[in-house]
């Protein structure tokens, strides 16, 4: 849409947090759900909980007092991360209402999360508050890529680490739009993976693994698209998950994401890194 900006990208689809747990009990069978029995909704990144788990699993995470996740969307890998690794998630996004869905679907997951709403470049934090900080799908957003660095560095403690899950500008031409993160290209502020790492050691990280996922991400977008062709085959659909609760112009965008990918315009990248003790 046409002058829309970054929150109204994303308040387009409404609240989603009712029709999440209407769709988790019809699969739990109205039992409580947990924070992973929402994952195929909650997680609004390519291959959801398999690239949470992926990225996650770079680090320690025995004995972490609490972890931050930035622009944490519907708090989804947050409250997941909470519930799996047995540590209290701290998670802000730009966009309220997602905020509002996070924090509901954490009163109804009982997960140990708390949820605010705040911009990643200037975070309502202290200095070394955090042991580990996270971030998934968002620096897409985020114009002032220097500060959300410089940030991740200030509340991050002597020691503490940095995980990173994004996508980035690839070696082809500019991306086709509208993708999931963005209708039209004035939301959208990829920079390539060298110039986004430069940045995050500029902000004084030192980078530990750096990992090109774009394979993966195509992998698992092919694995998709033969299931739903066997299925529709078979007179069946895919389903519901993300997808579904994106709203009908979902399907364009994931259609022009994975051309992206293809055509080399974005690469999917992950990045762990340290602040020196
Ligand atoms: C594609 S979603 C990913 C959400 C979540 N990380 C996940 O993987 O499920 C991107 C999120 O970044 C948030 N965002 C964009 N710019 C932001 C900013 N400056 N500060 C905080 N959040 C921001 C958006 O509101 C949106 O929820």
């Amino acid at each position: 849409m046409a002058g829309e900006s970054v929150t109204d990208h994303y308040a387009r689809v409404g609240r989603l947090a009712p029709r999440i747990l209407e769709l988790a009990a019809a699969a739990t069978g109205g039992a409580r759900p947990s924070a992973a029995d929402l994952a195929a909704f909650d997680q609004l990144h390519p291959r959801g909980r398999e690239a949470t788990d992926e990225v996650a699993d770079l680090v320690e995470w025995r004995g972490l007092a609490r972890f931050l996740d930035l622009g944490c969307g519907l708090g989804g890998p947050a409250r997941y991360l909470a519930e799996t690794r047995g540590v209290p998630a701290v998670g802000i996004d730009l966009t309220e209402s997602f905020c509002a869905d996070a924090r509901a679907l954490a009163e109804a997951t009982g997960t140990e999360a708390v949820f605010a709403c705040a911009d990643a470049t200037r975070l309502p934090f202290a200095d070394a508050s955090f042991p580990l900080v996270l971030t998934q799908a968002a620096s897409m957003n985020i114009p002032d890529k220097a500060a959300l660095y410089r940030e991740v560095a200030r509340v991050l403690a002597p020691g503490g680490r940095f995980l990173l899950h994004d996508v980035q500008l690839g070696p082809a031409e500019a991306p086709r739009f509208p993708v999931p993160w963005a209708s039209e290209p004035a939301n959208s502020h990829l920079l390539p993976p060298a110039a986004i790492r430069g940045l995050i050691e500029a902000a004084g990280l030192a980078c530990r693994r750096w990992d090109d996922r774009t394979a993966e991400v195509r992998a698992g977008i092919e694995a998709q698209r033969r299931r739903a062709a066997e299925l529709k085959a078979a007179g069946r659909e895919l389903p519901p998950g993300a997808h579904t609760l994106q709203g009908p112009e979902f399907r364009e965008m994931a259609a022009n994401l994975a051309r992206n990918l293809a055509e080399g315009r974005i690469v999917v990248t992950t990045g762990l890194f340290e602040r020196p003790a």
